[in-house]
């Protein structure tokens, strides 16, 4: 059954797996509010979104801009049912290696600025008594990764948020929840060189990379009246990677 009539914003909405779960969100009927660093990303979103939604310019590196563009939405007149937390950076090296800005950028892109969107969208969330917060982490968040300690720490650090937020808001309606990807065939992965490539591969128990329309299906599961009954939970979408 189609969700209808709910407004989701999604960040990252202009690529990638934000953009397939945007995409996936307004075949669903809800309108979608998407966000991109640049203006080129926002002419994406209004095209594929046409009268089903809009692109916004959002940086989630500027975290007071966080809490003014969704004020902003809200003066608007849009209510955030949902919000899909997509956005995110790797900046890898070996932590001998890592200085203070890659450590600290990753950290607040990934985690930080999910402290300042659901800040932003709860208060309305529990008036509404319903609501869905779903946050794209990683598998390197439950695995770990060589030259990946501040993209590791960043998704790990989700897990405690989202298990912490879904207790204080369970008896709300609002239920929290993440979807945490193994490799996706996406920008992100496409400096993996041949080598990185092809042990990945071996590590993966059905031998292939995933879809970003099998995280989107994910999320759009999380996100449908379907999944009521399931808060505080990651889902795993990695082709048996990590079980
Ligand atoms: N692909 C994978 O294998 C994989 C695996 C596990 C987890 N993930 C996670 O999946 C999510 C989406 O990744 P993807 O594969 O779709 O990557 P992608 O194609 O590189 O897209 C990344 C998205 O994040 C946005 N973004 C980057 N920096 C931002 C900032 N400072 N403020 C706001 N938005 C920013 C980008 O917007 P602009 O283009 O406008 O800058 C873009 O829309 C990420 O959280 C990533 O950690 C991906």
């Amino acid at each position: 059954m189609k969700n209808i009539k709910k407004t989701a914003l999604v960040t990252g909405a202009n690529k990638g797996i934000g953009k397939a779960i945007a995409i996936k969100l307004i075949k669903n009927g809800i309108k979608v509010i998407g966000t991109s660093t640049t203006q080129y990303g926002v002419q994406i979103i209004n095209k594929y979104a046409k009268k089903n939604g809009f692109g916004l310019i959002l940086d989630l590196k500027d975290t007071n801009s966080i809490t003014e563009k969704i004020k902003e939405i809200y003066k608007n007149k849009y209510a955030i049912d949902i919000l899909i937390n997509n956005a995110g950076i790797k900046l890898d090296k070996l932590l001998v290696y890592m200085n203070d800005q890659e450590w600290e950028d990753v950290i607040k892109i990934n985690l930080t600025s999910i402290f300042y969107t659901s800040k932003a969208v709860i208060r309305s969330m529990i008036k509404k008594k319903s609501g869905r917060i779903i946050t794209i982490s990683s598998i390197i968040g439950y695995i770990g990764g060589k030259g990946q300690i501040n993209y590791s720490t960043s998704k790990s650090g989700l897990i405690g948020f989202h298990k912490s937020l879904a207790l204080e808001v369970a008896s709300k309606g609002i239920t929290v929840n993440i979807v945490s990807p193994g490799l996706i065939q996406t920008d992100f992965i496409k400096d993996l060189n041949i080598f990185q490539y092809k042990k990945y591969l071996s590590q993966i128990p059905m031998k292939r990379l995933g879809k970003v329309e099998e995280i989107a299906d994910a999320v759009i599961f999380l996100s449908s009246k379907k999944a009521s009954y399931i808060t505080g939970q990651t889902l795993h979408v990695n082709g048996g990677m990590y079980m």
